[in-house]
This record gives structure tokens, C-alpha cells and sequence, in this order.
């Protein structure tokens, strides 16, 4: 299993090879092929979609407080949340990322970035945050880290804060879907041996040992629901789902809302 170190190493190439393709992969936007704007209207559209869902739950969030982007990569989803709350931290594993998202982020001074190489978020206060959020980052964390991290984001919650993240929950997959990804993952490790790629893995945590982790926060989920954010066409636009999809990844996100 790899350590975390190498987990930081994977994303620090993919960054330094095309940092906006490592994080939303649309495969027509390879090589460098993503426009700025269009990568941060991606992420204004999934904050937006985001909060609705939360105003319909009936979940209010002091936005006087500041946010913090778990995983944020070039700070799609921070500088959509900076926009909207007093500030917001992103944090991240690789320093191109970091250094890419203070770049691209330059102009807006709500947004603040902190690299973080830690199993822990070390870096930050207890009850620092009003709204924690996180997507499409702990399905590629391996399972052995995540409920430090899971821990971590509730620790740095305030009172009555809410944390919203999304996390792939298990795999439908045919006898055939298995065959191909085995075959794909073998070709990506020759690649990674060879240096030529970096490989990044998805892991999955279902919804029960979710739960158990979150059990000891003092904090309760609230809502549960599925999202598109696995489907190999997500490109950074959120949609919640009524079913599971019948082959591939299955992705939840979670509502959870810390004790007051
Ligand atoms: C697929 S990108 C998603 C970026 C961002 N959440 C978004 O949706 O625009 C995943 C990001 O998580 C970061 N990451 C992975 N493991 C991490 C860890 N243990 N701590 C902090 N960041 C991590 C990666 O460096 C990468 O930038």
C-alpha cells in the first residue's frame, strides 16, 4: 500500500504534467487543453448546486466564518466558496497545485492556500471553520488515511458547522467492467514503473464505516446522497442521482453537521 509520501509524489506529476486535466479529466481537454474560465465557472456551478442542496435540507451556515477546501488542487471549488464566505483555505498534498491555485487565485484575496503533507490538518485551530467541504479528493486517498482525515474535518469544524464531502462508495461492476479495469490498471502501473505516468487510484468507504468513523466526532450526518462525481464524464458538473448507476464507481456525498 503506499504511504502518503507517494501518494504526494503521484499528484505532484500529475500537476507539473497538466495540473486542470489531473483534476476535472475530460479527455477532449488533455494537454493543457482547459480554459480558465470555463474550469472556474465549473466550480462556481458545483458550490452553487452545493448550497442549493443545502437550503433545501434546511441547513443554514454562517458564511462571517471562514471555509476550507479540502484537496482544493488549483482552487476550482476555493475560489467559489471565497466568493461566498468571508474566506477560504484550500489545502492540498502537492506544492505545483498550491502554486498553481495561488497563481490562478492571485486576485482574490479571500482566497488563502496551505499545502499540507500531513495525515492530520495540523495546520489549523479547532473549530476554525464554519463550512468544510471536500469533493472528489478522499476517493483517491488511501483507505488506512481516511479516517484520520474524516476525523480531522470534523475536529476543524466549529459548533454547529457544517462539513459536506463526497467519497466513492463501492463499485457495480459487470465480470467484463472488472476485466477492463484490471487490464487498465496493469498498463498504468507499467507506465508509473517506467516514469512515464503517475497513477492515481480510486478507493472506496461504504456509508457504514463511514458512519462508525464519524460515530466519535461529535458531529451527525444528517443526509446521504448519490452523486455523478465518479462517472467518467462528471467534468466538474454536479448532479445529485435517484439510483445508483447499474455499472462503475458509485459516489455519495454526505451532509454532516457538528454538535452544537
Ligand atoms: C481530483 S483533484 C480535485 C481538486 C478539487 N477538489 C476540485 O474538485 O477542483 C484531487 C486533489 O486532491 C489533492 N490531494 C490528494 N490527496 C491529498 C491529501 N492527502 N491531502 C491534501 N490534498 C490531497 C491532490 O493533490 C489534488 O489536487
Amino acid at each position: 500500500m503506499p504511504s502518503l509520501k507517494q501518494l504526494g509524489e503521484r499528484w505532484e506529476t500529475l500537476a507539473q504534467d497538466d495540473a486542470l486535466w489531473a483534476i476535472c479529466s475530460d479527455p477532449a481537454k488533455r494537454n493543457s487543453g482547459w480554459n480558465q474560465q470555463e474550469f472556474f465557472v465549473a466550480g462556481e456551478r458545483e458550490i452553487e448546486t452545493v448550497l442549493a442542496y443545502l437550503r433545501r435540507l434546511n441547513v443554514t451556515i454562517n458564511k462571517d466564518w471562514p471555509a476550507l477546501d479540502f484537496g482544493c488542487g488549483a482552487g476550482r471549488l476555493t475560489r467559489a466558496l471565497a466568493a461566498r464566505f468571508r474566506e477560504c483555505w484550500g489545502v492540498d498534498i502537492s506544492p505545483t497545485m498550491i502554486a498553481k491555485a495561488r497563481a490562478l487565485n492571485h486576485d482574490q484575496p479571500r482566497c488563502k492556500f496551505q499545502m499540507n503533507q500531513e495525515t492530520d490538518l495540523r495546520a489549523f485551530a479547532d473549530a476554525t471553520f464554519g463550512f468544510v467541504y471536500s469533493s472528489l479528493v478522499l476517493q483517491h486517498i488511501d483507505r488506512k488515511f481516511l479516517p484520520g482525515y474524516l476525523t480531522e474535518l470534523a475536529r476543524v469544524l466549529r459548533p454547529g458547522g457544517v462539513l459536506v464531502f463526497q467519497m466513492a462508495d463501492h463499485c457495480n461492476a459487470s465480470v467484463l467492467h472488472k476485466f477492463r479495469v484490471k487490464i487498465a490498471v496493469r498498463r498504468r502501473w507499467k507506465e508509473m514503473k517506467t516514469g512515464r505516468k503517475a497513477m492515481i487510484l480510486m478507493h472506496c468507504m461504504a456509508e457504514q464505516y463511514i458512519r462508525r468513523t464519524l460515530a466519535d466526532c461529535d458531529a451527525e450526518i444528517v443526509d446521504v446522497r448519490l452523486t455523478n462525481s465518479t462517472d467518467p464524464a462528471f467534468n466538474g458538473d454536479l448532479h445529485y442521482l435517484d439510483c445508483e448507476p447499474s455499472t462503475g464507481y458509485v459516489s455519495k456525498q454526505y451532509c454532516v453537521i457538528k454538535n452544537s
